[in-house]
């Protein structure tokens, strides 16, 4: 479904992705963990067409998208929810979630709304809230739910779980989950590698700009460095 080969990306003088190449089969939940600065992020933002690669090819469904603007790929479903859940704080929940559907025809908004409420029915009971006044895990769901309404077949997650309450970030597994379940395929980012290692068909380790250790999810959740650099020994 996703194919990356070779990429390379700069800030400036500073070569944060070297030689990347990584793939993510339809039907996959694949996990990208790594330390931070290991440069997660700046491979989601250039598979979302935020940042360019140098060099090598993104191929998604079969089309080259490295020099794809940015909504033509959340056209295509690949589709980013970034680090940090960037709402819209002044909107209401549902203002913000009508805001995911930019790229969608009309007729599909409404059924895509109900969809959303279906797997965030805490978002339902809010939908008139101001969102800057959602709780943190919320703020993540309506992040998720905006994404959800673009219709994505690819949903790349960056650290979903992040300054989240253990009880929440169970949650938001569990959602993740279940958006799988419903035929979502998944990448997702974070640095807590055993719950996403948990879920994952497969992952990949990144350090320093470069992908240095691939398996199942199992395996890697075995793996005896993963394990010492990742997992707390
Ligand atoms: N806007 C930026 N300008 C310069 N350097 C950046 C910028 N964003 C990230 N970096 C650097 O690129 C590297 C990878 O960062 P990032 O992709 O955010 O890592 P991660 O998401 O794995 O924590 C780090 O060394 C970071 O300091
Ligand atoms: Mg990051």
């Amino acid at each position: 479904m996703l194919s990356v080969y070779n990429i390379n990306v700069w800030y400036g003088a500073i070569h944060a992705i070297k030689n990347v190449s990584f793939e993510v089969n339809d039907g996959e939940i694949v996990a990208l963990i790594g330390a931070n600065g290991a440069g997660k992020s700046t491979t989601l933002k250039t598979l979302s067409g935020l940042l360019r690669s140098r060099s090598g090819s993104i191929k998604f469904m079969d089309t080259d998208i490295m020099h794809a603007p940015a909504e033509k790929i959340v056209e295509q479903g690949l589709v980013h929810v970034p680090e940090g859940r960037r709402i819209f704080q002044q909107m209401t929940v549902e203002e913000n979630l009508d805001m995911g559907a930019y790229t969608q025809p009309k007729e599909t908004i409404a059924s895509n709304l109900e969809r959303v409420y279906e797997h965030f029915p805490r978002l339902a009971e809010r939908r008139r809230q101001i969102a800057g006044t959602l709780s943190g895990g919320e703020q993540q769901m309506l992040a998720m739910g905006r994404a959800l309404m673009a219709n994505p077949k690819l949903l790349m997650l960056d650290e979903p779980s992040m300054g989240l309450a253990p009880i929440l970030v169970e949650q938001i597994f569990e959602i993740i989950q279940a958006l799988h379940q419903a035929g979502t395929t998944i990448l997702l980012v974070e640095q807590n590698a055993q719950a996403a290692l948990s879920i994952a068909t497969r992952g990949y380790v990144m350090e320093t700009g470069t992908i240095t250790l691939s398996g199942s999810g199992q395996d890697l959740l075995h793996n005896d460095d993963v394990r010492k650099a990742y997992l707390g020994g």
